[in-house]
């Protein structure tokens, strides 16, 4: 469709800009907290809230405190909180045994959040970093990331997971694979309702960097992830691992990063029309509130218009650390 500019100055594009009722009426686009995913960080201990230096603004929580900022976010109209846990480095090995303990934290805090705060929705981590030795997603044999045998520890994980309630799966490992194992294991063991949104086009970005801290993965990590995320030089490729994922059972899909990749999230959109989501990653966090404590932008303003512009993208939500912050001011107005 062709849109429609009749000349000068039968047309006069300010027209519709000129106050607050006109823009509001003419506005496409809105975002609300139904549009927010908030991702926090749990720690062990109880009352423990403990800043992220490279995110101002976040804390690593211990279970009980993860219980209160559910609540919070739930009062918040936050419809989903996701969870990844900050795993004491003793617990790190080379089997990853601990991903799949029915009693690690990420599992701890979900029957937690599940039996305190009924209306908010859980999701969760698919990935072994949390708990490898070297920080790789999947399992690490003379140097190699090995895929199959990572998968079959990731669907042990998944179950896991999903016994302990989770309502939504994350996968943000990136082997080939693992959606379609998940979603067997999950049907076979009766979980027909957990949702599996997949990390399904994840880039190999340098913009993970301050969440590798929140986890305490940066110290850990051996080399880089290249030979399982994705090459910030391509589109078709993201494509095409969109396709596989939904053919294989994802309910949703995940572009991430975010705001470097909305060209993605368009296509995506676009090309297949199915639940789509942007992981506004911690880089894109830190840089906006790095710049907002500075006084070199207006943080609240950047927030909002760097949220705006994944629902502009064709996102039908945001994985964002500023999930309660943004609720908060879309309520106060
Ligand atoms: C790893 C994982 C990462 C993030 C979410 N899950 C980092 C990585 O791939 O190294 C990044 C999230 C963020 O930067 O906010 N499974």
């Amino acid at each position: 469709m062709k849109p429609t500019v009749a000349p000068f100055p039968l047309t006069r594009m300010r027209r519709t800009r000129q106050s607050p009722a006109i823009r509001a009426l003419v506005r496409e686009n809105t975002l609300t907290s139904d549009d927010l995913i908030w991702p926090v960080f749990v720690r062990d201990g109880e009352g423990m809230e403990e800043p992220v230096s490279s995110m101002p603004g976040v804390l690593r929580r211990s279970v009980d405190k993860i219980v209160e900022a559910a609540a919070e976010a739930r009062d918040l109209g936050i419809p989903v909180i996701c969870l990844f846990p900050y795993t004491d480095p003793a617990l790190k090995t080379e089997d990853c045994a601990e991903a799949w303990n029915p009693e690690n934290l990420s599992n701890r805090a979900t029957r937690a959040i599940k039996e305190q705060v009924p209306g908010i929705a859980v999701m969760t981590d698919v990935a072994l970093d949390p708990y490898n030795i070297n920080g790789h997603d999947g399992f690490v044999e003379d140097g190699v990331i090995v895929n199959d045998r990572s998968v079959d520890a990731l669907v042990k994980q998944t179950l896991s997971q999903a016994e302990a309630g989770a309502d939504i799966i994350g996968p943000s490992d990136m082997m080939d694979g693992r959606i379609g194992a998940m979603r067997r294991a999950l049907e076979a063991e009766g979980h027909k309702n957990v949702t599996i949104m997949s990390y399904a086009a994840k880039y190999a970005s340098a913009f993970y960097g301050p969440f590798r801290d929140a986890v305490g993965a940066s110290g850990a990590l051996k080399g880089d992830k290249k030979t399982y995320q994705m090459d910030p030089a391509n589109t078709d490729e993201a494509l095409r691992l969109i396709e596989r994922d939904l053919n294989e059972g994802a309910d949703m899909v995940m572009v991430k990063p975010g705001m470097p990749y909305l060209d993605i999230c368009r296509r995506v959109k676009d090309g297949f029309g199915v639940p789509t989501f942007a992981y506004q990653v911690s880089g894109e966090y830190a840089m906006i509130q790095a710049a907002a404590q500075n006084g070199w932008i207006d943080g609240e303003k950047a927030m909002l218009e760097s949220l705006m512009a994944f629902k502009r993208a064709g996102c039908d939500g945001i994985l964002t650390y500023f999930a309660p912050a943004v609720a908060r001011l879309l309520r106060d107005g």
